[in-house]
């Protein structure tokens, strides 16, 4: 029997949400071309497009906001946000940004050349994007596990040591300006990094004189993973954990929008002066002044606060134990799933639900306008409309290995009840899967197509 770890919380304020019929869901869908992303806020039940941003702040953050210090230098607010910096991350400088995405550009701008290769477990896509953006190439180098939805390997998000060595080796040190590593693995289904995979990723980078930067948006969803799955970190707090975490590192990107419960903000920090010097020029050219980078002085007390809030044991244990027991409904009711539950989202299967629709009809784009037209949720298909592309030589398309859709839960937002609809909901599509019919695209951008394409049902 799944468990519900009761919310180490109680609601003070509420934000309604309404249930439209299905008639109403029905025109809303055919409106928007059949994307969810198409789709009004308002015409949604729950809404489980990203963990990003959507979380629900505290007291305590609510009230660091009306402290906020908005002089344009030297702000009070920043003071408070470099104490927490130094006292979790531990590197020398720091400089906020507006959100993870402009952290990795700033990182791509100072020392990616033309032609040079970034390796990690496995970028997200605008990490992805931003190298490319400069000529780069990304790599992933993730174990093969990762691949394997039933694969019950603790650390899914672990980087293939050999591959990387290996990887080195082949493209020569001088074309690797900076390495990286993802924590959680969100392109990977949300799966940890074990402590013992980070300390080796280390020694390599290190061996080769290559900087290490770890990509740090979930590093206390995956702080805690260490505590639960690995031997020795039984009773190690997530603090020190994440403080050793980093420790092995010479900087990090964060889109605090993650595991510091902020509606906006990030951060890139490091410990080369040189370097940081060159960030701050870039920073200030787009960006803003070092000590508000692009945010409000409202915005960097939210995030000082909300970095602790995030490495909170009681709140680690509750938002793990959420995100595994939507897995484990799910699992109940038939819906193949990618095991075992990551920190932030779960991803269905849905190549495997539904077998009868083939990938040049968009299972995953099936199920999540589906899910949307029975119970009002909207999920995010990760599957061949997001990651499929032709192939630059005989224009055929290339189709991902798996055709995923993702329910990605926003911090501190929904209770077990909204858990259990989400579980009905899919227990009802299971029920006459048969009948779900594929999709045709019938409109698509070049690049990043899912956010736009309009389709057709077959
Ligand atoms: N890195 C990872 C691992 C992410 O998951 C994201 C964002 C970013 C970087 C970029 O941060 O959005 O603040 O610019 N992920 C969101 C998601 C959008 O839905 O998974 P950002």
């Amino acid at each position: 029997m799944a468990n519900y770890p009761p919310e180490p919380f109680r609601i003070k304020m509420v934000e309604p949400i309404k249930m439209t019929g299905p008639e109403e869901r029905r025109a809303a869908l055919k409106r928007a071309g059949y994307n969810v992303f198409g789709l009004l806020a308002e015409e949604i039940f729950i809404d489980l497009l990203t963990d990003s941003g959507t979380g629900a702040m505290s007291q305590h953050q609510w009230a660091a906001i009306m402290e906020g210090d908005e002089s344009y230098a030297g702000a009070r607010s920043y003071l408070r946000l470099t104490e927490a910096m130094q006292d979790i991350f531990g590197f020398r400088f720091f400089v906020p940004t507006h959100q993870g995405r402009a952290a990795e550009n700033i990182l791509c701008a100072v020392l990616l050349k033309d032609g040079q290769y970034i390796p990690s477990n496995m970028h997200f896509d605008t990490t992805e994007g931003n190298i490319r953006a400069r000529g780069g190439r990304p790599t992933n180098l993730v174990i093969d596990e990762a691949f394997d939805p039933n694969s019950h390997h603790p650390f899914k998000g672990n980087m293939d040591l050999d591959k990387l060595r290996t990887f080195i080796e082949d493209v020569g040190v001088e074309q690797i300006p900076f390495g990286m590593i993802t924590i959680t693995n969100n392109a990977g289904g949300g799966q940890p990094v074990s402590m013992e995979n980070l300390r080796a990723v280390a020694a390599i980078y290190k061996e080769y004189g290559i900087p290490f930067f770890i990509d740090a948006c979930r590093y206390a969803e995956n702080a805690y993973f260490i505590k639960l799955r690995e031997p020795g970190y039984e009773n190690i707090s997530t603090l020190e954990i994440a403080r050793e975490t980093f420790a092995l590192a010479d900087g990090a990107t964060m889109s605090a929008k993650k595991d510091a419960i902020v509606n906006i903000g990030g951060f890139l920090t490091l410990n080369d002066e040189v370097v940081f010097q060159q960030v701050r020029n870039e920073l200030i050219l787009r960006e803003g002044f070092p000590t508000y980078g692009g945010l409000a002085g409202r915005d960097l007390d939210a995030m000082a606060v909300g970095l602790y809030e995030g490495l909170d044991e009681d709140y680690l244990a509750y938002r793990l134990g959420q995100t595994a027991y939507l897995g484990e409904k799910l699992l109940e009711v038939g819906v193949p799933i990618v095991e075992p539950p990551g920190g932030h989202a779960i991803y269905i299967d849905a190549g495997r639900l539904l077998p009868h629709i083939p990938q040049t009809e968009y299972p995953g784009q099936a199920l999540a306008a589906e899910m949307y037209l029975e119970g009002g949720i909207r999920g995010v298909e990760m599957g061949s409309v997001a990651f499929g592309y032709p192939d630059p030589d005989t224009g055929e398309m290339i189709h991902p290995k798996m055709e995923l859709v993702r329910l990605a839960i926003p911090r501190r937002v929904y209770t077990q009840a909204h858990i259990d609809y989400i579980a009905k909901t899919l227990a009802n599509i299971v029920a006459r899967k048969e009948s779900l019919r594929g999709y045709r695209i019938t409109y698509a951008p070049e690049l990043l197509r899912h956010f736009t394409a309009h389709f057709e049902p077959l």
